[in-house]
């Protein structure tokens, strides 16, 4: 047996609860089904910047009816501190996914992703570490390795960002450092290179490659 089946077995025999932010969106709304077809408890949050409602509607026609039960949907922005709060309530783990994906568009408007990806992840930093989660698991971006071209890329070695969003990326791995060290909040950052899979817009910010070698 596998160590991912192993830990499948686990979550089966014992239901956790688990927060995903940005579940409307690409990733998070896998990781949502994953996890209710594992019978967990989910709460979700997104402001549908670039999320779907019918990603949700997909998930809902995927699992069992009572493993839809097991959802709880939070319309809700992570720029709002008592929104975080309010997600994080009574959480086991939180999968953080939500951010503003488009480098162009963080060339454009870096305040705005600012706001997104540095202030909310803060907040949602300081909910979970107030909600005494276990375990604070986020997304983290390739794009931390910046200019840095070597190969094979290795996990302490970066380069300087490129884009407002690399930055916006490598504070949240500063922050989820320190809050690990500073309030012992246990933190794992997951950068993430070309995720491909269902739901997945072609157009997205990320549809570099896969799918659009797919559409073609
Ligand atoms: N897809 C990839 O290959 C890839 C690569 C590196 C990093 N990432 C990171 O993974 C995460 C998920 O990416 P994705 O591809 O699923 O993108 P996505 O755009 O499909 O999902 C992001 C979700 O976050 C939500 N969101 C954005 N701002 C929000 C806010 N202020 N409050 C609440 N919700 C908000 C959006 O509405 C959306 O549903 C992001 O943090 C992204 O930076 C993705």
């Amino acid at each position: 047996m596998t160590t991912f089946e192993q830990a499948k077995g686990r979550l089966l025999a014992q239901p956790r609860v688990w927060l995903i932010t940005g579940v409307a969106g690409f990733i998070g709304s896998n990781l949502a089904e994953s996890l209710l077809r594992l019978n967990q408890r989910v709460i979700g949050m997104d402001n549908f910047a670039t999320g779907k409602r019918l990603n949700l509607e997909q998930i809902k026609d995927a699992v069992q009816r009572k493993q839809w039960a097991q959802f709880t949907f939070i319309e809700g922005d992570i720029r709002d501190l008592r929104a975080c709060r309010c997600a994080c309530d009574g959480v086991q783990y939180v999968l953080h996914q939500a951010a503003l994906c488009s480098v162009p568009q963080s060339i454009e408007d870096p305040i705005h992703t600012n706001e997104s990806n540095v202030t909310g992840f803060l907040n949602m930093l300081v909910a979970a570490r107030d909600s005494r989660v276990r375990r604070f698991v986020y997304a983290a971006s390739c794009a931390t390795y910046g200019d840095r071209c070597a190969v094979p890329q290795i996990e302490e070695n970066i380069g300087n960002p490129l884009s407002p969003y690399a930055v916006s990326k490598y504070v949240d791995e500063l922050y989820a450092n320190v809050f690990s060290r500073c309030y012992a909040l246990e933190t794992i950052g997951l950068r993430y290179f070309n995720v491909f899979g269902p739901r997945q817009d072609p157009y997205g910010a990320y549809a570099a490659v896969i799918p659009k070698w797919m559409q073609r």
